[in-house]
């Protein structure tokens, strides 16, 4: 099966309507020269989108939104979700969330993870404005999960391919969550109803044909068919690999400033380096499509990825 890349990542990159700014070598870009708030021309969405299916995770500075707001940019992409949290309370519209970490209330989310992986679908945009922002610390940061897996060796590429793991919310999310709330009562609804979930551990983008390192640090727990051993220490080094800086790119937030990143070539953590000072994000995130992996699409490197040399000690 041959695919058509929509848009064509080989070609090169202009734009009429935006200026579009890299911030790292791997992935982040700040989209500028439109206001996302004005309601956006076909043409203004169509080249945001394709930036950020390039960049994985654009930047608007300064464009303060309601809620509401948020959430009608969010349909552009498609549903905006309803948080699995929310529709065990028995929601049945999508919503914003915030995240308010301070001293009462401490971060959680320091970890490489790309979010929600413990359901069967899990969200493929997110749009994250900052609210109240720390005077230092509490940045947030990006792992392209792409250039992470173009930088893996062909040997370890072709071991990895079309392995499956199980994601799971529990302990890690149910425990964080209840501690948060101060309540348990909604741990044995939410294991009811999402129980775990098996996804590829190499996932084809829907919409670019690349592949991506689909982990979640806290939410996969096992790669299927593996010993507990084989599983343990390649996870161990996936999570060791993905944290290398040179797929990273880190936002310091100003109030006002908007994230919009794709779930599904990415990785991200709250840097939780702004204790006792109050953090306060708005997120909402678009539903996305069950993760696949499909052997039959051409493997695209990135460009800007180097090759990788076989070791040879000296
Ligand atoms: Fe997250």
């Amino acid at each position: 099966m041959s695919m058509t890349l929509t848009p064509s990542l080989d070609a090169e990159e202009s734009y009429e309507t935006i200026q579009v700014d890299r911030i790292g070598g791997s992935l982040g870009a700040v989209i500028s020269g439109v206001d996302p708030r004005d309601g956006l021309t076909e043409q203004q969405f169509s080249e945001i989108h394709e930036a950020l299916l390039r960049h994985e995770v654009v930047f608007f500075r300064n464009v303060p939104m309601s809620a509401e707001d948020q959430l009608e940019l969010a349909s552009l992409w498609g549903q905006p979700s309803i948080f699995p949290l929310q529709a065990v309370m028995g929601a049945t519209e999508p919503s914003t969330s915030i995240i308010r970490d301070d001293a009462e209330s401490l971060p959680t989310t320091d970890n490489w993870h790309t979010d929600v992986t413990w359901i069967e679908v899990p969200p493929k945009i997110a749009l994250l404005q900052s609210v109240v922002a720390p005077s230092y610390g509490g940045d947030t940061m990006w792992c392209s999960i792409t250039s992470a897996y173009d930088a893996l060796s062909a040997p370890m590429r072709a071991m990895i391919d079309g392995l499956e793991v199980h994601h799971s919310n529990y302990p890690q999310f149910c425990t964080s969550m209840a501690e948060k709330s101060g309540s348990w009562d909604l741990v044995a609804p939410l294991r009811e109803a999402y129980p775990g979930v098996e996804h590829p551990l190499v996932r084809t983008h829907p919409e670019t044909g690349r592949r991506a390192l689909y982990i979640a640090t806290n939410f996969h727990q096992y790669v299927v068919g593996l010993t507990e051993n084989e599983s343990t220490a390649l996870l161990d080094f996936l999570v060791r690999h993905i944290n290398q800086p040179r797929f990273h790119c880190r936002w310091s937030w100003t109030e006002g400033d908007l994230a919009i990143w794709d779930e599904r070539s990415t990785n991200h953590r709250g840097v939780s380096d702004h204790y006792p000072q109050v953090r306060e994000i708005r997120r909402c995130t678009v539903d996305g499509d069950r993760p696949y992996f499909d052997p039959s699409v051409p493997y695209q490197p990135k460009a800007t990825m180097m090759p990788t040399d076989a070791y040879q000690p000296q």
